[in-house]
């Protein structure tokens, strides 16, 4: 089913503030798309009012065409998953997975059918006939995936559910859930504040600040172009390197005059504009470049050993960068090195407005 949400906005009662505002999105039949964004941006606002557990404000919500905002919950065809699942205490895993196609007097052979298919791709088939109570939050989470699963819906809306498990368990759980949907098909709006999920996951990641979008594509997209300073800032790890700055003689200085930057031609002929004016400068931890004649001449302060790459922690002048090199090349704290930054992969963005430039 297509999701389209035209022009929504929330204003919660006693709110002096929309919560949410101005949001215009198209998620296409099918799609696993990620509402992303830090705690208290309005995801899952947002993602409620498309369950509609919240009423919406203004604006038009729409599935496959038709106007939705006045629909209740139980008429919509979806399913939502909650970060705190409610499981029935007395039920047993099986009953709790049942439930909802039991009360919609489907036969018993299709409930036996879809909860044994669920709790398979899930792997809950040994926990069918234990209580919630007797099995660990892991696999609670997982039984509460499953409630929604057997019952097929047009959409899955889920609002962090992984985020009570232990990491291995999570990172297990993510495949299964990109696998799960690539086999089901299913629209999937997910939301969480883990850009890591967003960015493995999504075929399409929304970002949220402040109730407002502040970029939309693939997560790719966000990686290697944010349209502003704070996509830039929000996506990736170590965070990326960001200098504030001057545009002079084609090139980036930093405000104190002590880094000289040059931009690739491309690059400089979109700089043009901005000649004595203030941008930001972001540079990625893996696009600094070992470089004997390099510019960039940093102290090693700190070193941190990720397995297949290092960050290093370095510091020229007043200005720190956190640089990433090959987990088995050699480094030593207190020791400096010179760098080059990649030219290719530099992104500017305007001082005042933050909206990114090249
Ligand atoms: N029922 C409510 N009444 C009034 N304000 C609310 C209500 N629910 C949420 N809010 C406010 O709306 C804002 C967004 O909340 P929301 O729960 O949508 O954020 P979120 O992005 O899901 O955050 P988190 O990552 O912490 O779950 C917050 O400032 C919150 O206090
Ligand atoms: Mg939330």
């Amino acid at each position: 089913m297509r999701v389209e949400l035209k022009n929504i906005g929330k204003k919660y009662e006693g709110r002096e503030n929309f919560t949410i505002r101005g949001v215009d999105l198209v998620i296409e039949d099918q799609e696993f798309c990620v509402i992303l964004g830090p705690s208290g941006c309005g995801k899952s606002t947002l993602l409620r009012m498309i369950a509609g557990l919240n009423s919406i404000t203004e604006g038009e919500l729409l599935f496959d065409g038709k106007l939705m905002n006045k629909v209740p919950p139980k008429d919509r065809d979806i399913a939502m998953v909650f970060q705190s699942y409610a499981l029935y205490p007395h039920m047993s895993v099986y009953e709790n997975m049942a439930f909802s196609l039991a009360m919609r007097k489907e036969s018993k052979k299709l409930i036996d059918e879809r909860v044994r298919e669920a709790a398979d791709v899930l792997q809950i088939s040994e926990y069918l006939y234990s209580k919630p109570s007797d099995i660990s939050g892991g696999q609670r989470q997982r039984v509460a995936l499953g409630r929604a699963m057997v019952r097929k819906p047009k959409v899955f809306l889920m609002d962090e559910p992984l985020s009570n498990l232990d990491a291995k368990l999570r990172e297990h759980m993510r495949i299964e859930l990109v696998r799960l949907h690539k086999s089901l098909d299913t629209t999937t709006i997910y939301v969480t504040h883990d850009q890591t999920e967003a960015m493995t996951m999504a075929s399409k990641i929304i970002l949220l600040d402040q109730g407002k979008i502040q970029q939309v594509g693939k997560p790719e997209e966000f990686y290697n172009r944010p349209e502003n300073l704070f996509v830039a800032g929000f996506i990736g790890s170590p965070t990326m390197n960001i200098l504030k700055g001057e545009i002079r003689g084609g090139s980036f200085q930093s405000l104190d005059r002590s880094l000289n930057i040059k931009p690739s031609q491309e690059d400089y002929e979109l700089l043009k504009g901005y000649e004595n004016k203030e941008v930001y400068l972001g540079i990625r931890s893996e696009r600094f470049l070992p470089d004997k004649e390099g510019s960039l001449e940093v102290l090693v302060e700190v070193i941190e050993m990720l397995g297949k790459e290092k960050l290093l922690y370095t510091k020229l002048g007043e200005h720190s960068f956190i640089i990433s090199v090959p987990g088995h090349s050699q480094y030593e704290e207190g020791k400096k090195y010179k760098f080059s930054p990649d030219k290719g992969a530099l992104h500017f963005f305007d001082g005042e407005s933050k909206e990114r430039i090249n």
